[in-house]
């Protein structure tokens, strides 16, 4: 039977207009999980501010937002460049006024062995998934302590912070980062009225997906069809599912909640058992020849 499916796209827990008159700074918001999120805040009265490097991405998240009826800016921006991030900011207040929640969401992904991990890329996912995550709620933070303003940060998180993450090393402790960073954030700006909260998502399948971690999954786990069968709720996750939780984080119904990690994956992260399937060596579940100097 499993945990029943959720209600439909669309519909919201929040009352409508919970957002109206404010505005949402969500990185990476083109695709995926990102452009779920900023759905979620769109349907629920708030104007959304895009910020990613790739034109079609932007380009697609105007689309989206604005067939919700939204007003929405997009800008270029890349999360590894403060100087980016801060004319990013500036856009965004001419605008619409400073941002009232940040939404870190934009990361740097993709499968490969440690031992086959160049330094650039190990120093590029970090760069984006942590030091850009961090220079992000540097910027936000900066402004809302200087105005004297409340404001709510929500840091987009990955079960692999506790677990590490076999195959993808770079991006564990880079999120085991993120993970932390919040904690540190929440405790400095609680005084100053800034609420900090990291969010991560179980599997939640979407058409953006990178190939890599399609092909992983598919290498893993099998075929789409199989996946529900591999959680606890014997279900994936609805992207929905995620932008629900963090709207909630952000509303006024969520203000206590500070320097949390909330997991929305249904249990899959806990998984254990006495004796686990047997070990198959990450080369092998990538399909990789024996490691060579
Ligand atoms: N396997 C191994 N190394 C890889 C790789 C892969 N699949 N993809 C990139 N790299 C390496 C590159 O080879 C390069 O290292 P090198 O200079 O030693 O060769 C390094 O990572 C940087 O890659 P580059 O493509 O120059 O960086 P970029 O800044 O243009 O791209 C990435 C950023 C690498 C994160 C790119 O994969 C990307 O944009 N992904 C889309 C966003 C994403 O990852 N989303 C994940 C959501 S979970």
């Amino acid at each position: 039977m499993g945990i029943p499916a959720p209600p439909p796209v669309g519909d919201t827990a929040l009352k409508p207009g919970t957002f109206d008159g404010q505005t949402v700074f969500i990185t990476g918001a083109g695709t995926g999980l990102g452009k779920a999120i900023a759905s979620e805040f769109a349907r629920l009265g708030a104007s959304i501010v895009i910020a990613s490097r790739k034109l079609e991405h932007r380009q697609a998240g105007e689309d989206a937002m604005k067939a919700l009826g939204a007003e929405v800016l997009t800008v270029e921006c890349d999360i590894r460049d403060p100087d980016a991030i801060a004319a990013a900011f500036d856009a965004a207040a001419e605008r619409f006024g400073l941002p009232n929640v940040l939404v870190n969401n934009a990361a740097a992904n993709f499968p490969v062995p440690a031992e086959d991990m160049s330094p650039n890329a190990w120093r590029t996912v970090v760069d984006i998934t942590l030091n850009g995550t961090f220079f992000c709620a540097r910027e936000f933070g900066r402004r809302h302590l200087d105005a004297g303003t409340p404001a709510s940060i929500i840091n987009i998180g990955a079960t692999y912070a506790w677990t590490g993450g076999p195959g993808f090393a770079h991006s564990a402790a880079a999120k085991a980062g993120v993970k932390n960073l919040t904690e540190s954030l929440a405790v400095e700006w609680g005084p100053s009225g800034i609420q900090v909260n990291c969010l991560v998502p179980g599997l939640m399948p979407h058409e953006d997906m990178t190939g890599d971690i399609q092909e992983n999954l598919a290498r893993t786990h099998g075929g789409p069809n199989k996946w529900d069968l591999c959680q606890p709720a014997m279900r994936v996750g609805e992207r929905q599912e995620l932008g629900w939780a963090a709207t909630f984080l952000a509303s006024p119904y969520g203000r206590f909640i500070s320097g949390h990690t909330l997991v929305v994956d249904g249990a899959n992260w806990q998984r254990r058992s006495l004796t686990n399937p047997a070990v198959v060596p990450i080369r092998e579940q990538m399909g990789k020849p024996p490691f060579e100097m």
